[in-house]
């Protein structure tokens, strides 16, 4: 397949996506904001997505290099900045500490492993504890409801899917687990967000 085809496939596939998403996402709101079974729908949905590995090699998402860092090619966003579907590429092992991101939250694995533990919910309640451990590889995800702690910790290489209900630049002040100082502090994502979307970059 051209790159030509491949990225006109891929605008199809995560459009089609991103069209589940909306309306199970609306269907949340109608009833007063997504819940458990909700997110499991749009997980399944982003799984499938992932199958489509072809369309999202390390040719098209590269990883960065540098150890620690990561991308999030931004691949969709609604005009509201309420919905947005993010590539996150890491070369080179990276990790973060417990935190929450104030709207829900879902990743599915596509190559790499990425090891999430959950906390449920706990911003402000002293340490953290875990409550189990997913790695998020091919074939499987996690979702979190929008006060629901995670940390992320990857060796390696890894690209998954990342989708939130609202845009990671518009996440402001939430929390993470600051565990030298014992404290919830402001969470500020170093990740570097790359616009990605078809209708921006063809
Ligand atoms: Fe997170």
């Amino acid at each position: 397949m051209s790159d030509h085809d491949r990225a006109a496939s891929r605008a199809t596939a995560v459009a089609d996506a991103m069209g589940d998403i909306a309306m199970i996402d609306a269907e949340g709101r109608e009833n007063g904001g997504i819940d458990r079974a909700g997110l499991e729908r749009i997980k399944q949905r982003l799984l499938r997505l992932a199958e489509r590995e072809d369309l999202f090699s390390d040719d098209d998402f590269p990883p960065p290099e540098a150890p620690g860092a990561s991308v999030s090619y931004r691949i969709a966003q609604n005009a509201d900045d309420e919905l947005a579907l993010y590539v996150q590429c890491v070369g080179n092992g990276t990790s973060a500490p417990p935190h929450e991101h104030r709207t829900w939250a879902v990743i599915v694995g596509m190559r790499g492993r990425e090891l999430n533990r959950l906390y449920g919910p706990c911003v402000g309640a002293g340490e953290p504890q875990v409550q189990s451990e997913v790695m998020v590889e091919r074939g499987t995800g996690v979702a979190m409801l929008h006060d629901d702690v995670h940390s992320i910790h990857i060796e390696g290489a890894a690209t998954n899917f990342h989708c939130y209900g609202l845009a990671m630049e518009r996440l402001d002040g939430r929390l993470f687990w600051h565990d030298r100082s014992g404290q919830w502090l402001v969470f500020e994502d170093d990740s570097q967000i790359v616009e990605a979307r078809p209708d921006r970059t063809l």
